[in-house]
C-alpha cells in the first residue's frame, strides 16, 4: 500500500474537500432542499404543510428510519415534471462537484412518483438529462440507479423494472430501499435475478437497521456487488471475515447513521474499526438536505469526531473509485488524480 504522509489534523478538512471522491450512496430525493421544496410547490401550484423554509428544517428530526421516510415522501409530492428532476438533479450535482466529487451513482425510487402519477420516463428522462449536462458542464460523471421500494411488493419491484426497460440505457444498476426491519432482501429474489439477466449493476440497503442476516442474503440471493450502509456487519465475525476477502463494498453513511440513532453520536460511529479490520467502506451522504450536511460535511466532522487520519482520508478516497461502477481506465484516472493531490498536498 502507499505510504501516505502524516497531515496535521488543522490541514486534514482542506486534504478532505480537496481530494477527489466518489459519491455511490445518495438518493436524490433526498438531496432536495426545504428552498427548493418551496420553489416547486409554488411552480407546480401545490400547498406544502409548512408555513416556510425554517419550521421544515425544525421537523427533521427522527427516532428511525421509518419516521424519516414520511417526512421525505412529504417532500417528494412537490415533483412532478420532468423539469423538476432535472433542477433537483442539477442542484445536486453542483453541489458535489463543489466537494471534488468526480463520480457519482445516484439513487431514485420510481415507484415514489409514479404513486403521485407521475410516469417514469419523465423521472428518468429529467435526472439522466442533468447527469448528461454535469459531465459537460462540470466534470463530474453520474449514473442513476433505480431503487425498489422494499416495503412494497415484489410483483411491484417488477412493474417498477417494466416500466422502466424502455430506458434501459439511462439507467447503470437496480438497488433496494426504503423500510428496512421486517422486509429481508430475500422477498426480491425474483425480480433481482431478472435485473441481474438483463445486465443490471446490483447493490442493495442491509445491515444499517436490519440484521446482518440482511447482509448475508443480499449477497447470497439477491447477488448484489455492493451493500448500501452494512455497519451491522460488525456484529458477526464470519461476514467482515467474507466481505474483507471477497473486497465487497459498504457505502457507509455517517450522518444518516446518527440522524436515523444507528449510532448515538458521530464519535460512536463504528467506520473507524470498519477500515481498520481493512473492508473496503466509503464515506456518502445518503440524503443530504435531510441528514445535515453533503459528503464533505460527512467526511470532516466524522474525521473530527474520531480522530482519523490522512492514511484514512487516501483510503476512503481510493475505496470509492474501487467500489464504484466506472470502467478500469476511468478508474485509474480518477486514482491518478488522488496521487497527484496526495503528493501535492502541503
Ligand atoms: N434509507 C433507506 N431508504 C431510503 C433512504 C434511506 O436513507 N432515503 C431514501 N430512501
Ligand atoms: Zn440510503
Amino acid at each position: 500500500m502507499k505510504t501516505i504522509n502524516p497531515i496535521a489534523a488543522e490541514h486534514l478538512p482542506a486534504l478532505l474537500r480537496r481530494m477527489p471522491k466518489a459519491e455511490l450512496h445518495m438518493h436524490i430525493e433526498g438531496s432536495l432542499e426545504p428552498e427548493m421544496m418551496f420553489a416547486l410547490a409554488q411552480r407546480n401550484g401545490l400547498d406544502l404543510p409548512y408555513p416556510d423554509v425554517a419550521s421544515v428544517r425544525r421537523a427533521y428530526v427522527f427516532g428511525n428510519l421509518q419516521e424519516f421516510l414520511d417526512i421525505y415522501h412529504a417532500g417528494t409530492l412537490v415533483l412532478r415534471t420532468e423539469q423538476d428532476f432535472y433542477d433537483m438533479a442539477w442542484a445536486y450535482l453542483q453541489r458535489a462537484a463543489a466537494d471534488n466529487v468526480v463520480h457519482a451513482e445516484i439513487f431514485f425510487d420510481s415507484q415514489t412518483h409514479t404513486a403521485h402519477g407521475v410516469s417514469t420516463d419523465v423521472v428518468i428522462n429529467g435526472l439522466h438529462r442533468a447527469c448528461v449536462d454535469a459531465q459537460a458542464v462540470l466534470g463530474i460523471r453520474a449514473a442513476l440507479i433505480l431503487c425498489f421500494l422494499r416495503h412494497l411488493s415484489e410483483r411491484e419491484a417488477f412493474e417498477a423494472l417494466e416500466q422502466a426497460l424502455p430506458l434501459r440505457d439511462k439507467l447503470l444498476g437496480i438497488g433496494l430501499a426504503s423500510s428496512e426491519r421486517g422486509h429481508p432482501p430475500e422477498k426480491f429474489a425474483s425480480v433481482f435475478a431478472k435485473a441481474r439477466s438483463l445486465g443490471f449493476r446490483l447493490v442493495a440497503h442491509a445491515g444499517e437497521e436490519g440484521p446482518p442476516a440482511y447482509i448475508w442474503s443480499a449477497l447470497d440471493v439477491l447477488k448484489v456487488e455492493r451493500i448500501d450502509h452494512g455497519v451491522r456487519a460488525m456484529e458477526d465475525a464470519a461476514l467482515v471475515a467474507r466481505l474483507r476477502e471477497q473486497r465487497i463494498p459498504l457505502t457507509v453513511c455517517p450522518f444518516s447513521n446518527v440522524k436515523l440513532r444507528v449510532f448515538p453520536a458521530l464519535d460512536k460511529h463504528n467506520i473507524g474499526q470498519i477500515l481498520n479490520f481493512g473492508l473496503l467502506a466509503t464515506i456518502n451522504s445518503d440524503d443530504p438536505a435531510y441528514f445535515g450536511g453533503y459528503i464533505n460535511d460527512n467526511f470532516t466532522q466524522t474525521f473530527a469526531a474520531l480522530g482519523l487520519t490522512s492514511a484514512h482520508a487516501y483510503q476512503l478516497a481510493q475505496n470509492s473509485f474501487s467500489a464504484s461502477f466506472a470502467e478500469t481506465s476511468t478508474k485509474r484516472l480518477y486514482q491518478n488524480r488522488l496521487d497527484e493531490v496526495f503528493e501535492t498536498f502541503q
